[in-house]
């Protein structure tokens, strides 16, 4: 049979990459599109090495740009796409909102429109679990309803899943899977991709590693007077890998016609929540290193607490997380001891 070729936007960044690795593994052929706005090509260059695959097509280009975009798509038979390319950076995205709604809104209407245009029928957005807000009851499933969003960021997470359901319902020649990710931590076991966050990490796992390092100072735990056990947030915190691999099951449900709607959504997460003075204890127990960490007031914005209901996608996809957080820290440690070398 012929292989089927799946298009990644964003697939030089963090999580991007890690999919693509996965897509091969399994046997796909690959399109990669990155414009390169918040990474550079190290974790292409990890996903050519670990794959030991030097032909994979990379394209530096913007879905916001609807020429380059139909180009693509004119010049490629696409079996499916896998839509990362967007924006990501909450507080960024309150500074500068037409940037992100911009950028996340028109990149993907422009996906879909060379989509329909070129017959490839199959797309998979990467949503967060975000579009949930602060939740009333956790863990969350499918059906928890999402609460307004908190910034322009998860709004445009919120209206991109709106885009693609109403386009899938209008169109008919089109279907999609969004994929809600929980907290994505870690790093490739072989530390030859991971994260590269710019500038000060917002995120917890790269602040411990470069904390750890001597990048930065000093870890500040935002928070400990929340209603959680240890008065520190609660999130699900999910392995990069076990990640990608959820994408490969989707992609799969897609390009098999295993669907039972035309649009589904399913919850990426381990279904345990931890809290980030867990992450903190982990962190030290596997990598051997004292963390130079304090409290430090609230952030503002975190949501208190909010893990996922996995059933749907260990159900429906066949997948299952199977790392801990130990097994993802040491991986992000591998990769930022390598990253200083
Ligand atoms: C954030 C976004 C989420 C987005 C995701 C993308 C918010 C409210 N949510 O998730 O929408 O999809 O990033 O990466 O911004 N923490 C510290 N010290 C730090 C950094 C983080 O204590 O230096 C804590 C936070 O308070 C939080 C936890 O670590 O409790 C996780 O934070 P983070 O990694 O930023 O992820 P989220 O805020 O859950």
């Amino acid at each position: 049979m012929q292989k089927k070729t799946v298009l990644v936007t964003g697939g030089a960044g963090f999580i991007g990459s890690h999919v693509s690795v996965e897509l091969i593994n399994a046997g796909y052929d690959l399109v990669v599109a990155d414009d390169l706005s918040n990474c550079d090509m190290t974790n292409f260059e990890g996903l050519k090495q670990i794959t030991g695959r030097d032909d994979i097509p990379f394209h530096q280009m913007t879905f916001c740009d609807e020429a380059a975009t139909e180009k693509l798509f004119s010049e490629n038979k696409i079996d499916a796409v896998i839509h990362f390319a967007a924006f990501k950076a909450v507080g960024e995205s309150c500074a500068e909102p037409l940037k992100y709604y911009g950028n996340n809104l028109k990149s993907l209407i422009n996906v879909l429109e060379s989509a329909r245009r070129h017959g490839c029928r199959n797309i998979l957005f990467s949503s967060s679990c975000t579009v949930y807000g602060e939740p009333e009851k956790t863990p969350v499933t499918e059906q928890t309803p999402r609460q307004p969003a908190t910034s322009p960021y998860g709004n445009t997470k919120q209206i991109s899943e709106d885009i693609l359901r109403d386009s899938v319902k209008a169109y008919g020649n089109i279907r999609g899977i969004a994929l809600r990710y929980f907290n994505p931590i870690g790093a490739h076991p072989t530390a030859l991709m991971g994260e590269l966050p710019r500038g000060v990490p917002n995120n917890l796992v790269p602040y411990i590693t470069q904390t750890a390092i001597g990048k930065r100072e000093c870890l500040s735990v935002f928070g400990n007077d929340y209603p959680t056990p240890d008065g520190t947030n609660l999130r699900d915190y999910i392995d990069i890998v076990d990640l990608a691999k959820a994408h490969v099951c989707a992609v799969r449900r897609m390009i098999d016609d295993k669907m039972e709607a035309d649009y589904e959504i399913f919850n990426v997460g381990t279904g345990k929540p931890a809290s980030v003075l867990d992450l903190v204890n982990a962190f030290e127990k596997v990598s051997g290193e004292k963390l130079n960490w304090k409290f430090a007031p609230r952030r503002a914005g975190d949501v208190i607490a909010i893990w996922a209901d996995p059933s749907l996608a260990n159900e429906k996809l066949g997948w299952k997380a199977g790392r801990t957080i130990e097994d993802s820290l040491l991986a992000a440690w591998n990769w930022e001891k390598k990253l200083a070398r």
